[in-house]
């Protein structure tokens, strides 16, 4: 991985707006994964040098955080909420419905989360961090056909964070 032109700028303009460069590793890591649809080491790597850091160091910052991910996961990044109120009204079920329609595609990666702030229209997803909330598990799996079909719009694998 390497920065496109435009997204090396992009950084760069990042960069510029912090007085402490590191302050840029997350921003510029958004940026990385938009691009790539994951975190690679390669980008990690290009990150450091343009914050004067090392590897590690951005690896060490960005692994505590779950938006960023560190195996490809397609175009859409779909989080299913099975905390306290989402599991009381279907959380589960919407997991494995779309867990089971999308297994085996590699456009759409399901994920389980924690509570998403949404529990009072619970159950709630995130498609690419845009929420959808008072689901059922077949309504899930057709928002999600929508974003694979261009119907709704996906924002970046990082919620669109430009
Ligand atoms: S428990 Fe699911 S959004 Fe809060």
């Amino acid at each position: 991985m390497s920065f496109t032109p435009e997204n090396l700028a992009r950084a760069q303009s990042v960069i510029a707006q912090y007085p402490d460069a590191h302050s840029a590793i997350l921003p510029l890591a958004h940026i990385a994964q938009d691009q790539d649809g994951w975190l690679t080491t390669e980008a990690m790597a290009e990150i450091a040098d343009l914050v004067g850091t090392t590897p590690a160091d951005v690896q060490g910052v960005c692994s505590f955080y779950t938006m960023y991910k560190r195996r490809p996961c397609g175009k859409l990044v779909v989080s299913v909420c099975t905390n306290v109120t989402c599991l009381v009204v279907g959380g589960p079920e919407i997991l494995e419905h779309l867990n089971d329609r999308y297994a085996a595609d590699d456009d759409v990666f399901v994920e389980e989360v924690e509570c998403l702030a949404a529990c009072g229209n619970a159950p709630a997803m995130q498609v690419n961090y845009e929420y959808h909330e008072h689901l059922v598990p077949e309504m899930a799996a057709a928002i999600v056909d929508d974003y694979k079909s261009g119907v709704l719009q996906p924002r970046g694998v990082s919620g669109g964070l430009k």
